[in-house]
Protein backbone atom coordinates (compact mmCIF):
# COMPACT_ATOMS: atom_id res chain seq x y z
CA UNK A 1 0.00 0.00 0.00
CA UNK A 2 1.04 3.40 -1.19
CA UNK A 3 1.36 5.90 2.03
CA UNK A 4 0.28 10.18 1.07
CA UNK A 5 1.59 12.83 2.75
CA UNK A 6 0.39 16.52 3.16
CA UNK A 7 3.53 18.27 1.81
CA UNK A 8 1.87 21.17 1.78
CA UNK A 9 2.19 24.15 -0.88
CA UNK A 10 4.53 24.70 -3.12
CA UNK A 11 4.42 28.33 -2.06
CA UNK A 12 4.98 27.39 1.62
CA UNK A 13 8.40 28.62 1.98
CA UNK A 14 8.12 28.44 5.57
CA UNK A 15 8.95 24.82 5.94
CA UNK A 16 12.40 25.00 5.43
CA UNK A 17 12.28 25.66 9.50
CA UNK A 18 10.95 22.17 9.95
CA UNK A 19 13.38 20.48 7.90
CA UNK A 20 15.85 17.44 9.34
CA UNK A 21 19.39 17.05 8.01
CA UNK A 22 18.17 14.56 5.44
CA UNK A 23 16.30 17.13 3.53
CA UNK A 24 19.39 19.83 4.10
CA UNK A 25 22.06 17.22 2.66
CA UNK A 26 19.33 16.79 -0.25
CA UNK A 27 19.25 20.44 -1.18
CA UNK A 28 23.25 20.99 -0.63
CA UNK A 29 24.07 17.94 -2.85
CA UNK A 30 21.64 19.33 -5.51
CA UNK A 31 22.60 22.90 -5.29
CA UNK A 32 26.38 21.89 -4.97
CA UNK A 33 26.20 19.70 -8.11
CA UNK A 34 24.00 22.40 -9.93
CA UNK A 35 27.04 25.01 -9.50
CA UNK A 36 29.49 22.92 -10.43
CA UNK A 37 27.52 21.92 -13.70
CA UNK A 38 27.63 25.89 -14.05
CA UNK A 39 31.27 26.14 -13.37
CA UNK A 40 32.11 23.78 -16.03
CA UNK A 41 30.60 25.97 -18.47
CA UNK A 42 32.86 28.93 -16.78
CA UNK A 43 36.36 26.89 -16.78
CA UNK A 44 35.89 25.57 -20.69
CA UNK A 45 35.25 29.55 -21.38
CA UNK A 46 38.38 30.46 -19.83
CA UNK A 47 40.69 27.52 -20.92
CA UNK A 48 39.51 28.09 -24.39
CA UNK A 49 41.24 31.02 -24.75
CA UNK A 50 44.51 28.64 -24.94
CA UNK A 51 43.11 28.64 -28.29
CA UNK A 52 44.39 31.89 -29.22
CA UNK A 53 47.40 33.32 -28.54
CA UNK A 54 49.48 32.02 -25.10
CA UNK A 55 49.48 35.78 -24.42
CA UNK A 56 46.08 35.81 -24.86
CA UNK A 57 45.78 32.93 -22.25
CA UNK A 58 48.29 33.87 -20.18
CA UNK A 59 46.92 37.52 -19.36
CA UNK A 60 43.09 36.36 -19.30
CA UNK A 61 44.56 33.96 -15.99
CA UNK A 62 46.76 36.85 -14.68
CA UNK A 63 43.50 39.73 -15.09
CA UNK A 64 40.85 36.90 -13.47
CA UNK A 65 43.72 36.17 -10.45
CA UNK A 66 44.25 39.95 -9.88
CA UNK A 67 40.53 40.24 -8.85
CA UNK A 68 39.71 39.77 -5.43
CA UNK A 69 36.06 38.48 -6.33
CA UNK A 70 37.78 36.05 -7.99
CA UNK A 71 39.75 34.52 -5.07
CA UNK A 72 36.70 34.60 -3.09
CA UNK A 73 34.51 32.77 -5.66
CA UNK A 74 37.84 30.45 -5.89
CA UNK A 75 37.16 29.77 -1.86
CA UNK A 76 33.42 29.15 -2.83
CA UNK A 77 33.63 26.73 -5.99
CA UNK A 78 36.29 24.67 -3.49
CA UNK A 79 33.32 24.43 -0.84
CA UNK A 80 30.73 24.05 -3.18
CA UNK A 81 33.24 20.88 -4.75
CA UNK A 82 34.56 19.72 -1.38
CA UNK A 83 30.85 18.90 -0.14
CA UNK A 84 29.67 17.79 -2.85
CA UNK A 85 32.55 14.68 -3.14
CA UNK A 86 32.87 14.45 0.31
CA UNK A 87 28.81 14.15 0.59
CA UNK A 88 28.44 12.26 -2.53
CA UNK A 89 30.93 9.51 -1.22
CA UNK A 90 28.54 9.41 1.80
CA UNK A 91 25.49 8.92 -0.43
CA UNK A 92 27.33 5.99 -2.23
CA UNK A 93 28.34 4.39 1.13
CA UNK A 94 24.27 4.57 1.83
CA UNK A 95 23.60 3.04 -1.47
CA UNK A 96 25.35 0.38 -0.64
CA UNK A 97 23.86 -0.27 3.11
CA UNK A 98 26.70 1.44 4.81
CA UNK A 99 26.09 3.80 7.93
CA UNK A 100 22.50 3.46 7.67
CA UNK A 101 22.31 4.15 11.45
CA UNK A 102 24.65 7.27 11.30
CA UNK A 103 23.29 9.22 8.54
CA UNK A 104 22.67 12.33 10.34
CA UNK A 105 26.54 11.87 11.83
CA UNK A 106 28.03 11.38 8.48
CA UNK A 107 26.17 14.53 6.76
CA UNK A 108 27.57 16.60 9.66
CA UNK A 109 30.90 15.17 9.65
CA UNK A 110 31.35 16.06 5.66
CA UNK A 111 29.91 19.61 6.61
CA UNK A 112 32.65 20.15 9.22
CA UNK A 113 35.28 18.52 6.88
CA UNK A 114 34.13 20.85 4.49
CA UNK A 115 34.99 23.37 6.49
CA UNK A 116 38.28 22.93 7.73
CA UNK A 117 39.19 22.42 4.25
CA UNK A 118 37.99 25.55 3.31
CA UNK A 119 39.79 27.69 6.23
CA UNK A 120 42.54 25.78 5.80
CA UNK A 121 42.39 27.10 2.14
CA UNK A 122 42.08 30.62 2.33
CA UNK A 123 45.54 31.69 2.78
CA UNK A 124 46.55 30.22 -0.60
CA UNK A 125 43.37 31.88 -2.38
CA UNK A 126 43.97 34.87 -0.58
CA UNK A 127 47.18 35.36 -0.59
CA UNK A 128 48.36 36.03 -3.62
CA UNK A 129 45.49 38.58 -3.87
CA UNK A 130 46.60 40.71 -1.04
CA UNK A 131 50.09 41.21 -1.45
C1 LIG B 1 34.19 12.81 -6.68
C2 LIG B 1 33.29 13.62 -7.24
C3 LIG B 1 31.79 13.42 -7.15
C4 LIG B 1 31.04 12.56 -6.40
C5 LIG B 1 31.51 11.49 -5.41
C6 LIG B 1 29.64 12.79 -6.73
C7 LIG B 1 28.57 12.10 -6.21
C8 LIG B 1 27.26 12.29 -6.56
C9 LIG B 1 26.15 11.45 -6.19
C10 LIG B 1 26.25 10.18 -5.34
C11 LIG B 1 25.03 11.99 -6.71
C12 LIG B 1 23.61 11.43 -6.61
C13 LIG B 1 22.94 11.93 -5.36
C14 LIG B 1 21.60 11.28 -5.16
O1 LIG B 1 21.56 10.10 -4.76
O2 LIG B 1 20.57 11.95 -5.39
C15 LIG B 1 25.41 13.17 -7.44
C16 LIG B 1 24.52 14.00 -8.09
C17 LIG B 1 24.90 15.05 -8.89
N1 LIG B 1 26.19 15.45 -9.16
FE1 LIG B 1 27.85 14.70 -8.38
N2 LIG B 1 29.56 13.81 -7.65
C18 LIG B 1 30.85 14.21 -7.94
C19 LIG B 1 31.23 15.19 -8.82
C20 LIG B 1 30.37 15.98 -9.54
C21 LIG B 1 30.77 17.00 -10.50
C22 LIG B 1 32.23 17.32 -10.87
C23 LIG B 1 29.64 17.56 -10.98
C24 LIG B 1 29.44 18.65 -11.98
C25 LIG B 1 30.27 18.91 -12.98
C26 LIG B 1 28.51 16.90 -10.34
C27 LIG B 1 27.19 17.21 -10.56
C28 LIG B 1 26.13 16.52 -10.03
C29 LIG B 1 24.74 16.83 -10.31
C30 LIG B 1 24.22 17.95 -11.22
C31 LIG B 1 23.97 15.90 -9.59
C32 LIG B 1 22.47 15.78 -9.58
C33 LIG B 1 21.90 16.74 -8.54
C34 LIG B 1 20.41 16.58 -8.48
O3 LIG B 1 19.93 15.73 -7.73
O4 LIG B 1 19.72 17.36 -9.14
N3 LIG B 1 29.00 15.95 -9.48
N4 LIG B 1 26.78 13.34 -7.32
Amino acid sequence: MSQSYNRGTVEDFGRWRDFSAGMWAWIFHKFTGWVLVGYLFTHIAVLSTALGTADLYTSTISGLEALLIVRFLEVGLLAVAVFHILNGIRLLMVDLGVGLESQDKSFYASLLLTGAIVVASVPTFLGGALV
